[in-house]
């Protein structure tokens, strides 16, 4: 038959087979194919290696979850004993792994916050094993120096990670500041459509080996429909972080401008602390804010309640603009000591901002705030 799929098929395959045995020792023994899909998937590897080429690493590698792919990639590069340094405003789901898991296995776990910079140095002066950061951070848009902590980290030999999620790979480049293992919920920006759970780790040899390795026993892979659902979503990656990173400045300056709104932390503010060093390291400021409602926490309740355009749902990075209150979600595992040290207020809301008309999202904000006198 003439012509060929311009798509490629989804492989729905868990396993492979072999004309003779010895092309399955050989692909068991070298990697040298396809044996079985908790190692290896076609139409996993497809998205795998375009996320590759995205981010100029020699390998990414599919997980069902961003979460999967953290964990995994933390326990291929620590045991008992070792030693973690870390940041507060972190994802809450890794805060707790950080927080209360990795120590179960007697992994220290050392977490300072993101600004205080001379204190993050002095504790990477002590010796580790691992950095551990992200950037930019949830929720509070904080931007990390991750070239400076990176060269500080590796000068003491340890591996250094970074979950790069809210930036996509269009807003930063992580391989040229010397991130050994980049972290992405493809859940968000490269899935883009709130219809797929995956994530992914970017990284070079040994370190993608080592990662891969411990996929392979944990069993977290990536699912080859989930695999074609983010290859499709990346193909508008950069269409929809474009349009993303319009939107959200337009946003956070009506919103930087209305009486009801006490702050605003959007990196392309201005006023925002990192506002420098998001110059420095990002291409675009992206599409996720936050804001402080003039208001308690029931008051900045009714607010959500009136959001009609923009729906009340967690999650981000996605072409339908969402938003919730922190607190009752994505940092609900905090105690509220650690919620206040992460600076999380009753008051706060992320916004992740989607690809609907800039007019649309402002007049849905506008009304919303209607609700509080
Ligand atoms: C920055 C960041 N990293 C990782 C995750 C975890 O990703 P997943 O929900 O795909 O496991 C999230 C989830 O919200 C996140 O916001």
């Amino acid at each position: 038959m003439k012509g060929k799929p311009v798509v490629s098929p989804i492989y729905m395959t868990a396993t492979y087979k072999f004309d003779q045995s010895d092309d399955l020792i050989d692909v068991v023994q070298n990697q040298s194919g396809y044996i079985y899909s908790r190692w290896d998937n076609p139409s996993v590897v497809e998205v795998e290696t375009a996320l590759a080429a995205l981010e100029g690493y020699e390998r990414a590698l599919g997980f069902g979850s961003g979460m999967a792919a953290i964990t995994t990639a933390i326990m291929s590069h620590v045991k008992a004993g070792d030693r973690i340094v870390s940041t507060r405003e972190i994802y809450g789901g890794s805060f707790e792994l950080m927080d209360s898991i990795l120590p179960r296995f007697g992994v220290d776990v050392t977490l300072v916050n993101c600004s205080d910079v001379d204190t993050i140095l002095a504790e990477i002066d002590k010796g580790l094993t691992l950095l551990y950061l992200e950037s930019p951070t949830n929720p509070l848009l904080r931007v990390v120096d991750v070239p400076r902590l990176a060269a500080a980290a590796k000068a003491k030999g340890a591996t250094v990670l970074l979950d790069g999620t809210f930036a996509s790979p269009v807003n930063q480049h992580p391989a040229d500041w010397g991130v050994d293992v980049l972290i992405h919920s493809g859940t968000k920006y490269l899935g883009g459509h709130h219809d797929v759970t995956a994530g992914f780790v970017c990284g070079n040899s040994p370190f993608s080996d080592r990662i891969w390795e411990l996929r392979k026993h944990f069993g977290g892979v990536m699912d080859p429909m989930s695999a074609f659902l983010t290859l499709r979503g990346m193909q508008t990656l950069e269409l929809r972080i474009a349009r993303q990173n319009d939107n959200a400045m337009a946003v956070a300056r009506f919103l930087d401008s209305h009486p009801k709104i006490s702050t605003v932390h959007y990196p392309g503010l201005a006023s925002h602390p990192d506002h420098a060093i998001a110059e420095k390291l990002l291409s675009g400021f992206g599409g996720m804010l936050s804001f402080e409602v003039a208001a308690d926490f029931d008051g900045t309740k009714r607010v959500m309640d009136r959001l009609k355009v923009i729906k009340l749902a967690t999650s981000l990075g996605g072409v339908t603009s969402l938003a919730n209150q922190p607190m009752t979600n994505t940092h609900v595992s905090l105690s509220p000591e650690n919620r206040d040290k992460a600076g999380v207020k009753e008051n706060l809301v992320r916004l992740s901002v989607g690809v609907e008309a800039a007019k649309l999202l402002i007049d849905d904000l506008n009304q919303a705030l209607g609700a509080i006198g």
